[in-house]
């Protein structure tokens, strides 16, 4: 488990860069795989910025996670080329077939679901990606084999 005196390392190897805050958070998101509530005062005080502001900046950016993600993270492009092959629809299915919201996770804790906002893969949408491995034309059958494949 990452202790204070961690962060406190994390936030000091950055907080002289210009803009330092997106480095922290990366920086912490790396290590933990999200931004623990533990790690917001040492930030806020070593940034001199408000709780509110920090709040502000790790809801903005959708990389951050307020919480562990599970032990698949399954990624859904919501940016416009993609919507316009039926994105929507993909990601609609999905959500519906696991219950879930945008950040959320499943149950037994194999999947989490998170907006993401192109891939790179416009020419080849709906595209989406689990654990950092990209994949095109997704559609409901697919959507079945990738949860499988998860553990779902
Ligand atoms: Fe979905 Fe670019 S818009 S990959």
């Amino acid at each position: 488990t990452i202790i204070a005196e961690d962060f406190g390392h994390l936030i000091s190897e950055h907080r002289d860069a210009e803009g330092a805050l997106l480095p922290i958070l990366h920086a912490i998101q790396d290590v933990c795989g999200y931004i623990p509530d533990a790690a917001h005062p040492l930030i806020c005080d070593a940034l001199n910025i408000t709780q509110a502001e920090l709040h502000g900046v790790i809801s903005f950016y959708h990389d951050f996670r307020k919480k562990p993600a599970g032990r698949h993270v399954l990624k859904v492009c919501r940016a416009e080329a993609c919507q316009s092959v039926g994105g929507d629809a993909v990601a609609a299915t999905l959500l519906d077939r696991l219950g879930l919201d945008w950040h959320g996770t499943t149950h037994n804790g194999a999947v989490t679901v998170e907006p993401v906002y192109c891939l790179g893969l416009c020419a080849c949408g709906p595209a989406a990606m689990v654990d950092g491995r990209v994949v095109g034309r997704v559609d409901a059958a697919k959507l079945d084999a990738l949860l499988a494949e998860a553990g779902v």
